[in-house]
């Protein structure tokens, strides 16, 4: 293979896999969802159109992902607890959590119309993810209870601070009132101020919501003999509950105890050593080049769907590109990127700090924002064609030690788009012209570069150099630092573009 040289250096890939027994729990979180809801005027300190957008978001999760069978969120934030004997892309902590979080943005703004129907979406919404790794199902009881419990105190909290803030209170005042300031306290100054009986707040507000999934009998068919013949079917549904972590609520859904197993006792207290492994992540190594890559998923599916040309679109290329400007412009140490096809990869500085290099949250944050723009600008490249189903892309950050070896990435990535472009460009020519797909194949297997240029100039007329740059050689996104502007082009020296706008 004509790339075998640059191969290497899918040797600096680590290994993420949560190894047997352990839960996997992905938590993903709004990023500045503050800003986000003054920006869409949502009611405080709860909006219901959100939360029941956040819920229908993490229905669409559960619809989805077939492991996925226990979901709770309040909030900006929601929990996905895989079964216990998932093997879901061989459990690779990144590969799970980029696709939850890329399938539940993506799903949000396309959904968003249908709860905030006189809203436009004035910036695209975007959250960040982490795998939590529960080494028992008492230890995901007390995951649960920490995380119902942080609802409870946060909304109370809310409550009383919106209370007094809408009295006439400064937001400094409502907040030393506060300070301090017991459970109790908190709802007898509801009470005894405002009239409120706490318990009396919806449910939604109180205690998150859960969507999990429940199994149902259908009847399919009847015997001959009258009998109805059941099959057992598993469902999504939403519930609230006051104690999501209690035996009484955990055990009596039997797709849970089937996936999970049963919580033996009630837990009072969570041993705050849990809530420290919760909070555990792993950094990056320090001065390497993080490279976050990312790859649309199922975009073979995608591309047939929305009809792209084949087998280039220049329209799916410029979404693509455009998508990854935003990125640059939005995350200011990513110096470089390149796209090619359904994959871009962004380069970080050698030196940036950003979410304290941790893995998780910079994948998740970047993965995030580009489904959420690419969902966003789908109308502007595509104005005659719907978005049938929703985009979403898996992210992976990898870290490379030297500015040689951070060229061979880039230089193994476009190896890969020149192969791959004059293989498909020889292979769809070969089918329109008549042949069938297998027979197109059959024609090219075993072929030379040099082969296929003839084919495609003596069968076809297309001499492949004067075929568009963007489909030849991909596409680059970077700064330029005398304009001051993301600049977008294509060039052939990688390294020397990235050091000299990095320092
Ligand atoms: P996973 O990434 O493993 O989920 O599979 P995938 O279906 O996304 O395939 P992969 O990433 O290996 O390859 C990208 C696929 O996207 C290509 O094989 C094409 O089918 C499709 N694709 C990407 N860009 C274009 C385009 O411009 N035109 C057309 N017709 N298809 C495209
Ligand atoms: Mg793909």
């Amino acid at each position: 293979m004509a790339n075998s040289k640059y191969e290497y250096v899918k040797s600096f890939e680590v290994e993420d896999e949560v190894m047997f027994p352990n839960v996997i729990v992905v938590r993903i979180q709004g990023r500045n969802f503050r800003g986000f809801a003054d920006a869409h005027e949502f009611e405080k300190p709860n909006d219901e159109r959100a939360l029941n957008l956040m819920n229908s978001c993490a229905t669409s999760v559960l619809e989805d992902y077939h492991d996925i069978v226990f979901s709770y969120g309040f909030s900006d934030e929601y929990s996905f607890v895989f079964k216990k004997e998932s093997n879901f892309y061989k459990r690779r902590a990144s590969k799970i959590l980029s696709l939850i979080v890329s399938s539940f943005t993506s799903v949000y703004v396309t959904k968003w119309k249908e709860y905030f129907p006189e809203m436009e979406l004035r910036f695209p919404p975007s959250f960040q993810a982490r795998v939590i790794v529960c080494a028992s199902l008492e230890v995901l009881q007390a995951y649960l209870s920490w995380r119902q419990n942080d609802c409870h105190i946060k909304n109370q909290y809310y409550t009383c601070l919106w209370k007094l803030i809408k009295s006439g209170k400064t937001e400094v005042e409502a907040q030393e009132i506060l300070k301090g300031t017991q459970k109790q306290e908190k709802h007898e100054l509801l009470f005894q101020q405002f009239g409120i009986n706490y318990k009396t707040i919806p449910n939604i507000f109180r205690q998150g919501s859960c969507v999990l999934k429940i199994e149902v009998e259908d009847i399919v068919k009847y015997a001959n003999n009258g009998n109805p013949i059941k099959r057992v079917r598993r469902k999504v549904i939403m519930v609230h509950s006051g104690n999501i972590a209690s035996r009484s609520f955990w055990n009596s859904h039997s797709c849970l105890l089937k996936e999970l197993g049963s919580f033996a006792e009630d837990i009072n207290k969570v041993k705050p050593e849990f809530v420290k492994s919760f909070q555990f992540e792993q950094k990056l190594m320090p001065f390497t080049w993080i490279v976050v890559r990312i790859d649309g998923c199922h975009f073979h599916r995608f591309s047939e769907v929305h009809e792209f040309e084949k087998p280039n679109d220049g329209q799916a290329l410029n979404l693509m590109n455009s998508c990854a400007v935003a990125v640059l412009e939005e995350f200011r140490d990513v110096v470089f990127s390149y796209g090619v096809s359904d994959e871009y990869s962004f380069v970080l500085r050698k030196d940036s700090q950003f979410c304290q290099r941790l893995a998780s949250c910079i994948v998740s944050l970047i993965v995030s924002f580009f489904s959420s723009m690419y969902a966003m600008k789908w109308r502007e490249f595509f104005p005659q064609k719907e978005l049938k189903c929703s985009p979403y892309f898996d992210g992976r950050a990898v870290c490379y030690p030297s500015k040689e070896i951070i060229r061979d990435y880039l230089a193994w990535r476009q190896v890969d788009c020149h192969i791959n472009n004059q293989y498909n460009t020889c292979f769809w020519m070969l089918v329109k012209s008549g042949k069938t797909k297998r027979e197109a194949q059959e024609y090219l297997k075993g072929t030379q570069a040099q082969e296929k240029n003839e084919l495609l100039l003596q069968h076809f007329s297309i001499d492949y150099q004067t075929l568009p740059v963007m489909f030849r050689h991909g596409s680059s996104v970077f700064w330029d630092k005398v304009a001051a502007r993301t600049h977008f082009g294509y060039i052939d020296d990688f390294t020397l573009k990235i050091l000299e706008l990095s320092h």
